[in-house]
């Protein structure tokens, strides 16, 4: 079970903001609209089966966006191969204020990219493929961005990045259909500042674990992580 320490079902949290809050003050109005963004998330995620079968069920405190020169992920809309070739501009934000546990400077920020539906949905012996681990520190509590590697190298960011494993862009195959490809952002459990020993799979197949079906939500488990935000996009060979 990967939940964060702090995790409240969703639910509760609308019900408690709806029987407490007659009267929202602005803070109070962002948080909601949070909330209600994240909660977007965990349904449409959901109704993608990425809850549970990519991740258990978790409560999203960062937003995060993935965008490429021409196009970005939208919790499930579909995005053809050509675009997504280059790593993606990630950026997390914290739409309620900069007070959440989670957001702190220093802490490690791990980025992941896994697609289920290796060769195919209905056929997933080689899932889940590892398509990127990236590790960030941020060193402030701003907007943390991850820019792609050739502007990181501009240096408007001391951000620290590292990549575990390199970005392989999405590439399914022709007739598999329509992959999912699901972003996660990983915190350690702990909300240690420390810096992390993260483990590299040895495979990107199966995660290295050499079980099908498995995947990030292993790797996570054993380097002490747990999701905080995610975005998904599909995305699907031309020929069919
Ligand atoms: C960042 O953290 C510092 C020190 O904890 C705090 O004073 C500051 O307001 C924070 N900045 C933001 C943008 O939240
Ligand atoms: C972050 O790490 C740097 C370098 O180790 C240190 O100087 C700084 O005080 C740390 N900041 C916080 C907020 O922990
Ligand atoms: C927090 O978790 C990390 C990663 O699992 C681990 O390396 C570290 O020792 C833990 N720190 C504490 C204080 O428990």
């Amino acid at each position: 079970m990967l939940r964060p320490y702090l995790a409240v079902p969703l639910h509760l949290v609308l019900l408690l903001q709806f029987c407490f809050t007659p009267r929202a003050l602005p803070t109070e109005q962002e948080v909601l609209k949070q909330v209600v963004s994240n909660s977007i998330l965990t349904v449409r995620a959901a109704k993608a089966e990425i809850i549970p079968t990519v991740i258990d069920d978790f409560l999203p405190s960062l937003t995060m966006s993935v965008s490429w020169p021409s196009k970005e992920a939208d919790l499930g809309n579909t995005i053809k191969p050509k675009h997504v070739q280059d790593r993606p501009n990630i950026k997390l934000y914290d739409e309620s204020s900069s007070k959440s546990a989670y957001w702190k400077t220093n802490m490690t920020y791990v980025i992941t990219l896994t697609d289920p539906d290796a060769p195919s949905r209905d056929n997933p012996e080689w899932s889940e493929i590892c398509h990127w681990i990236a590790a960030v520190v941020p060193s402030s509590n701003a907007t943390v961005s991850i820019l792609p590697i050739f502007e990181a190298a501009v240096p408007k960011t001391t951000n620290t990045y590292e990549e575990i494993m390199e970005y392989k862009p999405p590439g399914p195959p022709p007739k598999t259909g329509k992959h999912r490809y699901v972003f996660l952002t990983l915190v350690p459990a702990n909300g240690t500042s420390q810096p992390l020993d993260l483990t590299k799979p040895s495979d990107r197949k199966h995660w290295g674990t050499g079980k099908e079906r498995k995947g990030v939500r292993y790797w996570a488990k054993d380097n002490g992580l747990v999701p905080v935000a995610a975005n998904f996009i599909y995305s699907q060979n031309k020929k069919q």
